[in-house]
């Protein structure tokens, strides 16, 4: 079987990808598996057919890697591939489908309004909607982005217009959530039909935010097992982590990011990453770790559900 690590790509996130392309590349040649790193560009189709893999691992983040994108190219050349299917990753990569489906799945998420500034390019009136509906502070998101890119935190009217203006160079899609004040802890969940949650973590970061430089420097944030939450919570995020994987119908693996009101007792779920980083400073092998389960161990764990 020869298998093709899918990296790097045309996203905001290509240099984390190719970072977790490395990292899960190294793990399958050290297991003595036949691979090679496809770079993905837009002659992807004609590299892939060249190259003749038999299986995809999907080491690609955001756009047209992690949004059902090379889902559905692989589904029409017929090569089976990692994590989760079409629908599962063009739901999870917007934080604003992903909202709606939890609350239909009553899955406690922050309270949040979204805009579609070409359907209403009134930027006095969006701040004064968000003012009327919302309680400061907020954080403004451009919906299908990763790796904090695109986010925006915002704690008084004066920087709100300033806000969405950045926000909007990225997407003319907004979503304007309510900032929980708190504890913020992921779930790394594993597995097809009977997923299993592993350890949590509570991530420290070392900067103000756990932004884009606290994710990938390392030392610039601690992850900390277990969380420093009650065992009633811990409980609460493992229950909506795996209720949420299987409402977005997530196969192979996810990391749903949380944030924890500690004094409403609240655990929220802000995001599903169908593909988690994988470098060196990244979460989810830091949780396959607690449990026991090397690098190495995980990545071919990974690969096997995505043979099932
Ligand atoms: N989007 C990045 C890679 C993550 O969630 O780990
Ligand atoms: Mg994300």
């Amino acid at each position: 079987m020869k298998i093709g690590v899918i990296c790097g790509g045309l996203s905001s996130e290509r240099e984390v990808s190719l970072r977790t392309g490395d990292a899960i590349f190294r793990a399958l040649l050290k297991k003595g598996y036949n691979v090679v790193k496809i770079d993905m560009d837009r002659n992807i189709a004609e590299t892939l057919k060249k190259e003749n893999i038999d299986f995809a691992f999907i080491a690609l983040h955001g756009k047209y890697g992690e949004d059902g994108a090379i889902q559905g190219l692989l589904e029409i050349m017929d090569i089976p591939y990692t994590g989760s299917g079409i629908l599962a990753s063009s739901l999870a990569i917007d934080k604003i489908m992903t909202k709606k489906i939890l609350k239909a799945e009553g899955i406690p998420t922050p309270d949040y309004i979204s805009f579609n500034f070409d359907e209403n390019p009134n930027l006095e009136a969006i701040s004064s909607e968000i003012l009327q509906t919302l309680k400061l502070p907020v954080v403004i998101k451009a919906p299908r982005e990763g790796s904090t890119i695109g986010i925006e935190f915002v704690f008084s009217e004066q920087e709100l217009p300033k806000a969405i203006k950045k926000v909007l160079e990225i997407d003319k899609q907004l979503l304007v959530e309510e900032f929980i004040e708190g504890v913020e802890v992921t779930a790394s969940v594993l597995g097809n039909s009977n997923p299993v949650v592993l350890p949590l973590i509570e991530i420290v970061s070392k900067t103000r935010f756990y932004d884009y430089e606290a994710k990938y420097t390392p030392g610039l944030s601690e992850h900390i097992i277990p969380p420093r939450i009650s065992p009633e919570l811990s409980q609460k995020v493992t229950e909506f982590a795996r209720k949420t994987y299987k409402a977005l119908g997530c196969r192979g693996f996810a990391r749903v990011d949380f944030m924890i009101d500690v004094r409403k007792n609240e655990a929220y779920v802000l995001e599903v990453n169908t593909i988690p980083g994988m470098t060196a400073t990244s979460l989810f092998p830091d949780a396959a770790k607690a449990q026991g389960i090397s690098f190495e161990d995980l990545v071919e764990k990974i690969l096997m559900l995505g043979l099932e």
